[in-house]
């Protein structure tokens, strides 16, 4: 702070002045010190209200399978309340209420059975009714500087790149969709990059978009190019009970350095207990909501909703439900609807904007299997879908989008007259091209038949060879429309220089 002198002996005016300008400068680096310790603390303290207001106590009585009886419970705590079961090893074991027999709570624990005995002591922390409203069934502190990092569904950074700063507000795990009144609209349509999508699936913001597919057949690589190349301030992602081997795969081939900088990744391996499977979606949606409440334009992905629904399986299965269709009780299929329609417009703010969640949930199916369950229910409740098909892998063409199966339901009040005639046009050739495919390569094929026939040779393959993406390729929507249009005119599939309308 201290001003060097500039003349042997400076004025008594230059020394008041140099005074004031260090008083100045102290009082500004005070204001600022201050403003970052009220900011800082916000983010770190616990709020006041979260200590509870006493502590009750039980005992484990017996335990099948992967759950086990609490007794001193019963009176208190309610479905989906966290308790904590003190092991023999003196570890603390978060675990849930799923269920309640006679006196006793039946709970699943986070982590492995292992360690708790019949006598282990359990415990439940008693809030005031509004606390337990905010605190029941979990929350996750989002901050906005997670964004580029890799965390397990309690909010654990799992990268190795050290702490989480957690953020100010809670945001509950299991919160219920907007009210639908309060609900914005569809937002405009947005550029997902990838070609076959933005031309035979066009999306708006906030559209929910099912992507059914089997194993092995692309998923994960659409998935990451959808990170990359579509328009969104954050992406938030969940893995839902993959293979550790292909998380590290996804992170570092699918999503890329690029992909990763704008993303939340919520992983829960397959080797981790039902809950933290479950979990590891309502997370997903805990944190795109933070996001989506900021008002930003969040793409949240989820691979797979059918793996989430077999988390939900196994825990209702062991609450003692009876198991319905295919094995899953009949409370997968009311709790999915809650998840997925958590996705999608955020509520309207004062100033007449809205955050958008626009989703896209995988579903595994193999074959050609109609009678899946999951994939049944999903489709029923979002806005489209898009199909992948083994055989269209199996001849090279990728991402293998069926898109005469694929469909988006807000097509007709986002594409203007001159893009639905040509999107129509490109279906049906693509309609009868796949009807005549197998006699041009039998050579059975007679040309001047029928001309729509002919005219399917003819521009089909282009087709398909216009959609046709590498993995680090992107094209905007505009562009997509222009090439389509070129194709249709003269055949060509040929890189396309986008011209100004
Ligand atoms: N756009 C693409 N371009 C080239 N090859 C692809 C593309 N998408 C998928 N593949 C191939 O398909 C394989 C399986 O893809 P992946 O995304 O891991 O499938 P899934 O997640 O459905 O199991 C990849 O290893 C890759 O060889
Ligand atoms: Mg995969």
């Amino acid at each position: 702070m201290q001003t060097p002198p500039t003349s042997p002996s400076p004025s008594l005016e230059e020394v008041k002045h140099a005074v004031q300008a260090a008083r100045e400068e102290a009082a500004a680096y005070s204001g600022r010190a201050q403003e970052a310790w009220r900011s800082m603390s916000s983010l770190i303290a616990p709020s006041r209200e979260s200590v509870p207001i006493g502590v009750l106590e039980g005992e484990v009585l017996d335990i099948s399978g992967l759950s086990a009886s609490v007794s001193g419970m019963r009176d208190f705590t309610g479905i989906g309340d966290r308790v904590v079961i003190k092991a023999l090893d003196g570890r603390d074991i978060m675990a849930e209420v799923v269920a309640f027999k006679q006196h006793c709570a039946i709970v699943m624990p986070y982590g492995s059975m292992e360690g708790i005995g019949a006598g282990c002591k359990v415990s439940f922390s008693l809030y005031d009714r509004q606390q337990r409203q905010k605190l029941s069934g979990g929350v996750l502190q989002v901050n906005a500087s997670w964004v580029g990092r890799v965390i397990d569904p309690t909010g654990r950074p799992i990268d190795g790149k050290g702490s989480l700063l957690p953020g100010g507000e809670v945001q509950k795990l299991h919160a219920s969709p907007p009210e639908a009144a309060t609900r914005a609209r569809l937002g405009p349509r947005i550029d997902l990059g990838v070609k076959a999508m933005n031309l035979f699936t066009t999306c708006r913001e906030g559209q929910r978009l099912g992507l059914f597919a089997g194993s092995g057949v692309g998923k994960s690589t659409l998935l990451g190019m959808l990170v990359r190349s579509t328009e969104c301030d954050v992406a938030v992602i969940s893995l839902v009970g993959e293979r550790g081997r292909e998380v590290r795969e996804f992170i570092e081939d699918d999503l890329g350095p690029d992909g990763m900088a704008k993303s939340v990744v919520v992983v829960a391996t397959s080797d981790t207990s039902a809950l933290m499977r479950r979990e590891a979606a309502y997370s997903a949606l805990a944190a795109a909501e933070y996001f989506r409440d900021q008002g930003k334009s969040v793409l949240l992905l989820m691979d797979s909703v059918t793996r989430f629904c077999q988390a939900l399986r196994e825990i209702g299965l062991s609450a003692g439900e009876p198991p319905a269709t295919r094995g899953y009780p009949p409370s997968v299929f009311s709790t999915l609807p809650r998840l997925l329609e958590r996705a999608g417009p955020g509520p309207l703010q004062k100033n007449g904007q809205a955050g958008q969640i626009t989703a896209v949930f995988s579903v595994l199916v193999e074959g050609d299997d109609q009678n899946e369950p999951v994939a049944d229910a999903v489709r029923g409740i979002l806005d489209g879908h898009i199909v992948m098909a083994r055989d269209i892998a199996e001849a090279g063409r990728y991402p293998a989008i069926d898109v005469l199966k694929s469909l988006s339901r807000s097509v007709p009040g986002c594409l203007s007259s001159d893009e639905n005639a040509l999107v129509q046009k490109a279906r049906r050739i693509l309609a009868t091209w796949g009807d005549v495919k197998d006699l041009v390569r039998l050579g059975a094929y007679k040309q001047g038949a029928d001309p729509s026939a002919d005219e399917a040779v003819q521009l089909g393959p282009a087709i398909e060879q216009l959609i046709t993406q590498r993995k680090g390729e992107t094209m905007g929507l505009e562009d997509c429309f222009q090439a389509l249009k070129h194709v249709l005119e003269t055949g060509e599939s040929g890189e396309v220089v986008p011209q100004a309308s």
